[in-house]
């Protein structure tokens, strides 16, 4: 399974790639506001880090404008897939873009049904929003296991990000699901790594060894 961090906060990308467990970025403009930078700005700083995919996000909603930012986007960094919405003009881009070469990752997905038109267009990821879907009382995870269940019946090279997570259970539900990969709020990222009873042990250890005999 695949680790992206879901934030434009370059800080927290660095710390968080330490252990170099960071398979790739997804941004969208409400994370590159809170960064408080502009898009390229940001989006260059990540790129230096992050050499794996880094999903980018436009403005444009007709195929015209979204070619063009993404032609931008890709002069600006050589691993951006590019972020298109689950709509007519938006699966019309993916196609396009994947035709050339240029990844694509079709995001607000909330169903199976939208999910296997994405797929269809050659796209190289989906992403399913299960948190936005469980705030108006869904079952996002369901969305997501009907989505692999599906892909898994064919050959589709579309990847699955399981996106707008909220929580370190998201995650391994993901995991069991079989989805390819999570993205990952980096305060969620960090407490996946934490267990009380790890915190216990070590104490324990510690405490032990500094009473036994030198
Ligand atoms: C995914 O690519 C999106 O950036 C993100 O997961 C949206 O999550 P949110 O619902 O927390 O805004």
């Amino acid at each position: 399974m695949k680790f992206f961090l879901d934030t434009a906060d370059v800080d927290a990308i660095r710390k968080a790639n330490e252990l170099r467990m960071v398979d790739g970025i997804t941004t969208n403009p409400t994370l590159i506001m809170k960064s408080g930078k502009n898009h390229r700005e940001v989006i260059g700083e990540i790129s230096k880090i992050i050499k794996g995919p880094i999903s980018v996000e436009g403005v444009g909603l007709t195929f015209d404008e979204m070619v063009s930012e993404a032609e931008n986007f890709v002069d600006w960094i050589p691993n951006a897939v590019i972020k298109v919405p689950m709509t007519k003009e938006g699966l019309r881009t993916a196609s396009h873009l994947e035709s050339r070469g240029i990844p694509v990752n079709v995001t607000l997905v909330f169903s199976p049904s939208q999910a296997l038109l994405a797929a269809k267009t050659g796209a190289s990821y989906v992403s399913p929003f299960v948190g936005r879907l469980d705030d108006i009382g869904q079952n996002g995870m369901k969305v997501v296991d009907d989505i692999v269940r599906i892909f898994s019946n064919y050959k589709f090279k579309t990847e699955v990000i399981v996106a707008s997570v909220r929580s370190v259970s998201h995650v391994v539900e993901a995991a069991k699901i079989g989805a390819h990969i999570a993205t990952i709020p980096p305060k969620i990222y960090e407490e996946m790594w934490n267990h009380e009873l790890t915190d216990k042990g070590i104490k324990k250890f510690l405490d032990d060894y500094k009473k036994s005999k030198a």
